[in-house]
């Protein structure tokens, strides 16, 4: 496993469709493991392979909740159903957060690291993550959907 470098705001990597993955392969199982090491180094619940540089249909996420982390391929929203107001930050975006809707429940569909298909049914934070992810594969950021005025910069922990 390695770290891989964040791309951050700004490259336009980020603002890219990523492409379907054909074979959930070696190379894509390193990928996902790199992934989640690098999306735990920076504390963050998910991440999407345009966010290292890839732009492939893969994400990971990890609530930290006692749960396995989420290691998909080819996510697809299938269904969305109620809304959450959440606050929600990026990896991409460091110390910076903001306000918006989100779906209360999604349901999606992917691969799992073995080619698997899976079907996870989602609410409150995970429904929000899964959303989130997602919407990187079509180059969309949380900005985009943020409610207007509620971008905030947190100063981090270390530099207080
Ligand atoms: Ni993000």
């Amino acid at each position: 496993m390695a770290i891989r470098e964040i791309r951050l705001n700004g490259d336009e990597i980020l603002r890219k469709k990523s492409r379907v993955v054909e074979e959930v392969d070696d190379r894509i199982r390193e990928l996902l493991d790199d992934m989640l090491e690098t999306m735990h180094k920076y504390n963050g619940v998910g991440l999407a392979a345009p966010q290292v540089g890839i732009l492939k249909r893969v994400i990971v996420i990890d609530l930290y909740d006692g749960n396995p982390p989420l290691k998909l391929v080819n996510p697809v929203i299938t269904k969305a159903k109620g809304e959450q107001e959440v606050e929600e930050g990026c990896l991409s975006f460091p110390n910076q957060y903001a306000k918006m809707v989100r779906p209360e429940e999604v349901v999606v569909e992917a691969l799992d690291e073995n080619g698997k298909k899976v079907k996870i049914k989602a609410k409150g934070l995970l429904a929000q993550a899964l959303s989130h992810e997602v919407d990187h594969l079509e180059g969309i950021l949380f900005v985009d959907n943020m409610l207007p005025g509620t971008l905030e910069y947190v100063e981090p922990e270390e530099s207080k």
